[in-house]
């Protein structure tokens, strides 16, 4: 059994993405996405899913009520099945207890118990790495139901390997591949986003189009340490999600209003391998409306949203983008991000969907208008 872990509000979209992997029983969760599957599946997981942020696997779950508890519970595994002294390991934990209040101090127990079991056995210990380590562990605690996985991803499945420069305020790469599934759109209309920041919604909507995996030029992952890693199945799900990427049927779009984000967003489309594929331009939307050979399409955009700008003024610049929408984009479905709740209620136009995101700790409003 797996677990996926996602975005609150992208359960559903990344339980259809298992679906489609050949994934079985899969259960939808609070931020995760629970499923069965063998190897290659859950290698293929890591490499095609837009919407998951880790894939991990449970090996041990217990009860605990103190540290000594939780101690104990830890040193009952035996960790020399998953690790030697030799290797770096590193501990994630989130906690939801009544018992256990700091997260780090928790994880700080698992990890002694771990070493500790090494010490006694041989005299020496494994180290720690956080950044890249032979083993990441993943302790989750509700109240005082704890289980301890094994972080088949390593590191976080948002960085897809191709955005190393960044703008003043990106979007999450899994959210930006989670509203674009969830927009419906797969490459068989023009797409658009005006306000494209560093690219990161118009290089996922590329990937998606091209039925590219988005973790395909990642090098690094969790499973590949473990002992029981198939170097030839993970060969093969490459060759094979390499095999499945198709040409763009329609032109992809992206333009920012500063002018330094242009060379951002086309260096982040080149190191994702979409240097020609994704069309990225300075422009104002609001004096500009969609390239005229494209009287219809699919627009989604993330305007900016808060701290340095009033709310007044950040109100009308809502309203402006809604009579843009409106007087210009006739033929087109357009969707906004916005983490401002007020101000997105100022585009004025009717939406036909309303949806409830959140990038990182941000609580954002996804919506849908339908402009004919
Ligand atoms: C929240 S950021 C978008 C971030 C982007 N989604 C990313 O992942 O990098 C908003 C962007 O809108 C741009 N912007 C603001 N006003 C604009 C306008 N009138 N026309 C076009 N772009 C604009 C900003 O320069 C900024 O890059």
């Amino acid at each position: 059994m797996y677990i996926a872990k996602t975005f609150h509000g992208l359960e559903t979209i990344l339980a259809k993405e298992l679906t489609q992997l050949g994934a079985t029983n899969i259960e939808e969760r609070k931020r995760a996405v629970q499923f069965d599957g063998d190897q290659a599946l859950l290698y293929r997981a890591n490499l095609h899913l837009r919407t998951a942020l880790r894939i991990l696997q449970p090996i041990h779950y217990f009860h605990a009520q103190t540290e000594q508890q939780l101690y104990n519970k830890v040193d009952e595994i035996d960790w020399s099945e998953y690790i030697d002294v030799n290797s770096t390991f590193a501990i994630d934990s989130v906690v939801h207890s009544r018992f256990f209040k700091h997260s780090k101090y928790i994880a700080l127990k698992t990890k002694d118990a771990i070493v500790d079991q090494f010490r006694k056995k041989t005299g020496r210990r494994p180290s720690i790495d956080v950044e890249r380590p032979d083993l990441r562990l993943n302790l989750y605690i509700n109240d005082h139901r704890c289980s301890l996985s094994l972080d088949s991803s390593g590191e976080s499945l948002h960085r897809r390997g191709y955005r190393t420069q960044k703008n003043i305020a990106p979007l999450n790469e899994v959210l930006a591949a989670g509203m674009i599934l969830m927009s419906g759109w797969k490459g068989e209309r023009f797409f658009i986003d005006p306000m494209c920041g560093s690219g990161t919604i118009p290089i996922e909507a590329a990937l998606i189009a091209r039925n590219i995996a988005p973790s395909i030029r990642r090098t690094y992952f969790g499973f590949m340490r473990w002992r029981n890693f198939d170097a030839a199945l993970w060969k093969q799900c490459r060759k094979e999600a390499w095999e499945k990427a198709q040409a763009l049927k329609f032109p992809i779009h992206g333009a920012d209003k500063l002018a330094r984000n242009i060379p951002i967003a086309t260096n982040n489309a080149k190191r994702a391998g979409l240097a020609s594929q994704i069309q990225f331009s300075q422009a104002d939307f609001l004096n500009e409306g969609p390239p005229s050979e494209h009287e219809q399409g699919v627009l989604i955009m993330n305007p900016p949203y808060g701290e340095r700008i009033s709310q007044h003024d950040i109100n009308a610049f809502y309203k402006e983008i809604g009579d843009r929408l409106k007087n210009h984009y006739k033929g087109y479905e357009a969707w906004i991000i916005s983490g401002d709740q007020t101000a997105i209620k100022q585009v004025g136009l009717r939406a036909s969907k309303k949806v409830t995101l959140f990038n990182g700790p941000l609580e954002c409003k996804f919506r849908k208008y339908e402009l004919y």
